[in-house]
């Protein structure tokens, strides 16, 4: 294993609870063997203007209990750009840097792929987004917070439909991925799950909702994700009311689930992931991200993360439906 490497670690893109944790890991990884390590703030902006400083293990004392992240984001549009590119190239060479360790999502990651294309610096990627939608790893940072977040407001806002006989369409986030809405759709109960992995044209979903509103089914939850491709809440909300004479509301819950302490499940998995990064740089990995795969750390061409399709087990939604179909069947035998 080479050792003293200098070594940059940045968040980027949305951020994700865990994110915090991840930095200290990396951070008191890379101190523990030797290495010199750099926090470089705001993402790719951030180190295209050099907003970069030498960090100490107390630069992450008490901040893995924290949302956020301390060292802050940003989407950069500058750094899609070569000359972008170039000048954050050029702010980590001051520094002396010939590392860095980039916690974001997919978007992230191409920027890291293209950077480590056109320049010569060593880059590892950590899974960072509240999407879970990157290949080479179960989990990522920050999903298991956002989905326990989310459900927290589901089951509030449960309560108010069944009090109001209400039909509660609910937006969850997720970007083009539908495993927010999967996830809090079958812990929240959810009546119908719309995933883009499944898309289910609205007609079937009227008449399934149809069938449960005579049946005597006085409330019902839907979750939606914000990628669902057959029309989205507003669109299905007016579907549904040509149809059913149901009081219907649309709740998007947005960034409330990007934020939050994270879980310990996050927590965890972030501090496993850091430090298996530093080890990676260590051992001369590039263009790669961490991810764990069956509770084992495995490298991933960055290129895959976003190229290969994460695998989602539709079964979930079929017993969802199954699920919520036993619920109208005992409402009609107790009617
Ligand atoms: O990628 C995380 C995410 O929260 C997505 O779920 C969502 O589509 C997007 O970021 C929102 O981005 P922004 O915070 O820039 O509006």
């Amino acid at each position: 294993m080479g050792q003293g490497k200098y070594i940059g670690v940045l968040s980027s893109g949305g951020d994700a609870p865990g994110m915090n944790a991840a930095i200290r890991a990396v951070v008191r990884t890379g101190i523990y063997h030797g290495n010199t390590m750099f926090g470089i703030k705001r993402g790719y902006q951030g180190m295209i203007e050099g907003d970069i400083e030498q960090v100490n293990r107390y630069f992450v004392s008490n901040i893995i209990k924290d949302g956020g992240t301390v060292l802050q984001t940003a989407r950069s549009s500058e750094f899609l750009t070569k000359e972008g590119r170039e000048k954050a190239f050029k702010s980590l060479k001051r520094f002396g840097i010939d590392s860095i360790i980039v916690i974001g999502g997919d978007g992230s990651f191409r920027g890291l792929h293209q950077l480590i294309q056109e320049f010569p610096i060593q880059g590892i990627g950590v899974p960072g987004t509240i999407d879970n939608d990157l290949y080479g790893t179960d989990f990522t940072i920050g999903f298991d917070t956002a989905v326990n977040t989310a459900l927290e407001a589901i089951d509030k806002i449960r309560d108010t439909a069944s009090s109001h006989s209400r039909l509660f369409i609910i937006e969850v986030m997720g970007r083009t991925s539908g495993y927010i809405a999967l996830y809090t759709g079958i812990g929240g109960g959810a009546e119908d799950i719309l995933i883009p992995e499944s898309p289910m044209q609205i007609p079937q979903l009227v008449s399934e909702l149809e069938a449960q509103y005579k049946a005597g089914k006085k409330s019902s939850i839907i979750v939606i994700a914000e990628g669902e491709t057959t029309g989205g809440a507003a669109e299905i909300k007016a579907a549904i009311e040509r149809v059913i004479n149901w009081d219907i509301k649309v709740s998007v819950l947005g960034h409330v689930q990007r934020g939050g302490d994270p879980s310990a499940f996050d927590r965890v998995l972030a501090s496993r992931l850091g430090y298996e990064s530093v080890l990676a740089v260590m051992n001369n990995e590039t263009d790669k991200m961490v991810g764990m795969v069956n509770k084992s750390p495995v490298l991933t061409p960055l290129q895959d993360t976003w190229t290969k399709k994460k695998d989602m087990d539709l079964t979930y939604l079929k017993m969802n439906e199954v699920l919520a179909a036993q619920q109208v069947k005992a409402l009609e035998v107790t009617v």
